[in-house]
């Protein structure tokens, strides 16, 4: 058993940027509050004296003096809060960090972690693990339009631009599966364009990054390797990569860890086998214009490759 899911709520920080936007946030809401309750408590106060003496001109003015002073003022603190927070989670971070490159694109997160030794990268899909108290480098870019990345219980937005690379860092302090989202409209199934973030102690990180290091099991069962074989004849090479096999296609989703995944096609289905024979099948039901073409096949071969998949870990 993992971490348990947190709800996805920028109200709810569970790292140290997120806890700096979110007290800015509560600031300006009850300053903003306290404004509006002030200013209702003025409009009332004046409709029920409408019937009495008009005001002298000399009070007018010093209220509506008044009035101005203190929106400059309070918009200056907001300015300056808003810059310090600013300042604070754009801060940069030590070397030594855990550094992860995120591509998004149409409508998936390419996700690969940077390791000096070209043999301890790995690459992944939608699915991000994190060790907890450890400052995450995230490498951000787009292969196609503007993503934008947003893990709302760990840092506030950033966007993915073609053609541009930006970074941040995060930091989870308590373990959790938290839900991110796309954040920045970019066509028909942006709104199915999630990740999940998952931060567990060092351990459990070492050990999964070390599962995801290997290279994908060998089929164990004759309808896993006619699975095997069926995959590798088919049109699933030209965008898939298996590591320990000759599927080595970067454009889709990498699958040789495919069945530890929690979700299929970025948040949007559970990973069950009905659902990986759904989407095989015809993926345009499931999300309307993805890139992945329907595959037309028989119900046995569709069992076969989706045993396969599943035998994944
Ligand atoms: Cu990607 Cu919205």
């Amino acid at each position: 058993m993992g971490p348990a899911t947190v709800a996805q709520s920028a109200l709810d920080p569970a790292g140290p940027q997120a806890a700096q936007l979110s007290h800015l946030w509560w600031v300006m809401f009850w300053v903003c509050t306290s404004v509006f309750l002030v200013v209702i408590a003025i409009v009332a106060s004046a409709v029920l004296r409408r019937n009495s003496e008009p005001t002298p001109d000399r009070l007018l003015t010093g209220s509506v003096a008044f009035g101005v002073g203190a929106t400059v003022a309070i918009l200056f603190g907001f300015l300056v809060i808003s810059f310090i927070t600013g300042r604070a989670v754009a801060s940069t971070v030590d070397a030594g960090a855990v550094t992860i490159t995120v591509t998004g694109q149409q409508w998936w997160w390419n996700v690969e972690y940077i390791d000096p030794a070209p043999n301890l990268r790995v690459r992944t899909a939608n699915e991000i693990h994190i060790p907890v108290g450890r400052p995450i480098v995230f490498n951000l870019a787009s292969r196609d339009v503007i993503h934008s990345f947003w893990v709302p219980n760990l840092h506030g937005k950033r966007d993915l631009i073609p053609g541009y690379q930006t970074s941040f860092w995060l930091q989870a302090d308590r373990p959790g599966v938290y839900r991110g989202q796309c954040a920045e409209f970019c066509g028909h199934q942006h709104a199915w364009m999630a990740l999940y973030v998952t931060a567990e102690s060092d351990a459990e990180y070492k050990r999964w990054l070390a599962a995801q290091r290997e290279p994908a099991v060998e089929p164990g069962s004759d309808i896993t390797r006619r699975g095997q074989e069926l995959f590798l004849k088919s049109t699933c090479t030209q965008c898939h990569t298996i590591r320990g096999t000759i599927a080595g296609a970067v454009s889709g989703p990498d699958l040789t860890h495919v069945a530890s995944r929690g979700s299929l096609a970025a948040g949007t289905l559970s990973n069950t086998r009905e659902h990986i024979e759904r989407w095989v099948r015809d993926p345009q039901q499931a999300k309307p214009g993805n890139r992945m073409p329907p595959n037309a096949m028989s119900d046995d071969d569709l069992h076969a490759l989706s045993a396969y998949l599943e035998s994944l870990k």
